[in-house]
């Protein structure tokens, strides 16, 4: 674990060349340890960067506060959001990074998705699974084409299919390329996930790549 930024994280620097940059986000009462082996099967190769949530519930670590389930804390996402897009501007300047394609888990992507709409410069794109809308107000973001997948699970009794469609929808309106996909599963992930994940983002990667010698 590396502490000297602003968060505790691991980093992995890349094992080839044009492997793209992943930002590791996990879930409630998860680590910086906890998604580095879904980053490694999605994008085997790619450089990993994984910061730990600073709040604690019951000592579980998480990105920001929420009032109960699926009830978030609106004023701690917003400076949380920009605590974690400050962290990550830190990192890239300490690595050597460009900007990076997050990839969240529940919680994780909760706190990209609010990242995406509160300072979209900080990614290139993301891998939300089982993401819900973490701001009961989208502001007036610009994605630009930014590639985002949204992953559901049709059980999934926490992050429902109505609330990653709002999210969708909101992501959709501020311009961003979005696909949103739902799976049988439930808040759990499912090997369709990492399939589906890792079709996704060798395409989102390669039209990147077409566009830069365009
Ligand atoms: C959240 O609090 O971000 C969501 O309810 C997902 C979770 O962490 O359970």
């Amino acid at each position: 674990m590396q502490q000297s930024l602003s968060f505790a994280h691991r980093y992995e620097p890349s094992a080839r060349a044009r492997a793209p940059t992943l930002l590791l986000l996990h879930g409630t009462g998860g680590n910086e340890s906890d998604l580095l082996p879904l980053g490694r099967m999605i994008a085997p190769g790619a450089t990993l960067l994984s910061p730990r949530g600073k709040v604690l519930e019951n000592g579980m670590p998480r990105f920001f506060r929420r009032l109960a389930e699926g009830v978030f804390d609106e004023e701690d996402v917003v400076r949380r959001a920009n605590e974690l897009a400050d962290f990550i501007a830190e990192a890239r300047g300490r690595y050597g990074l460009p900007a990076p394609i997050a990839v969240g888990y529940s919680n994780g992507a909760n706190v990209a998705a609010a990242v995406l709409l509160l300072r979209p410069e900080a990614m290139a794109g993301a891998i939300l699974l089982r993401p819900m809308m973490p701001l009961r107000a989208a502001p007036a973001a610009s994605l630009q084409g930014k590639p985002v997948l949204l992953l559901s699970g049709v059980m999934d009794p926490i992050a429902t299919i109505a609330s990653t469609a709002g999210l969708a929808a909101a992501l959709d309106g501020a311009g961003a390329s979005v696909q949103h996909r739902e799976l049988p599963a439930g808040h759990e992930l499912s090997q369709a996930d990492i399939a589906t994940a890792r079709r996704w983002l060798a395409s989102a990667t390669s039209q990147e790549a077409e566009a830069a010698v365009a």
